[in-house]
């Protein structure tokens, strides 16, 4: 067992409904993929490069290999692979991965949200659910989350939730078929205080439960 892991978030309530965060499981095959297979124009985008086509990468079969890959790596407390659900659910993911301990404890985080649910607060608060959740619980310090300067709903997630902008990395990740440049955001456990939930309750924009 690895500090922080497995763990289930929240409820929050956000405009979308009653948000809450749990372990990836086999049996989010069906809606994983569903969804998915649905959202290529709003996901693809701003993925890393696949191997393969969209349709084979995120048909039901191929699910059950994504799902024991990230929970080997959740294991070995190398990952926090994660669901989000709204209203119980399926609704998206959300992940903490690369994580790094020792005198870094640093990792990623990245997301998304079916395009049903958008516009609806699920990934801020997702966000602050599972920022205030390592900090508090998986031994982390900081958390850096990379996005392409184009992708103007994901920079919005970030500042709402309360991480701020820490540069621009050039031809950083390799997203829909190129190297693309990333502005890197990120937030360390001294500036979040009482928590990034707790902030975004008291802006109005989430209530607890
Ligand atoms: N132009 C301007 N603002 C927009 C647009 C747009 N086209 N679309 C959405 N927004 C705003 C919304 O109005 C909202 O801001 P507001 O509350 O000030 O009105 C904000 O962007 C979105 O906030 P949430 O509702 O909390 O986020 P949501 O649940 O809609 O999810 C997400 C946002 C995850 C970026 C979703 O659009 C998505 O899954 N996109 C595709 C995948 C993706 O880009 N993932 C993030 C990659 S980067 C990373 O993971 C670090």
């Amino acid at each position: 067992r690895h500090p922080g892991w497995p763990a289930k978030l929240g409820p929050l309530r956000v405009p979308a409904g009653i948000l809450a965060v749990r372990p990836v499981r086999l049996r989010d095959a069906g809606e994983w993929s569903r969804v998915r297979l649905r959202d290529r124009e709003h996901l693809e985008m701003w993925e890393p490069t696949g191997i393969g086509p969209w349709p084979d990468r995120n048909a039901f079969w191929s699910w059950p290999s994504q799902w024991l890959a990230l929970r080997g790596l959740a294991r070995r407390g190398q990952c926090l692979p994660f669901t989000i659900t709204v209203d119980g659910r399926f609704a998206g993911q959300i992940t903490v991965g690369n994580v790094i301990r020792a005198s870094l404890r640093s990792a990623w985080i990245g997301y998304w949200v079916s395009s049903d649910i958008v516009r609806g607060g699920v990934a801020t608060g997702a966000v602050a659910l599972v920022t205030d959740h390592v900090f508090d619980f998986g031994g982390l310090h900081r958390l850096e989350a990379t996005v392409r300067p184009e992708n103007t709903p994901s920079l919005r997630v970030l500042g709402k939730a309360g991480y701020r902008q820490e540069g621009l990395f050039e031809r950083y990740l390799d997203v829909a078929g190129g190297w693309r440049d990333h502005f890197c955001y990120a937030v360390t456990k001294e500036e979040t205080g009482d928590g990034l939930v707790s902030r975004l309750v008291a802006k109005g924009l989430a209530e607890r439960g």
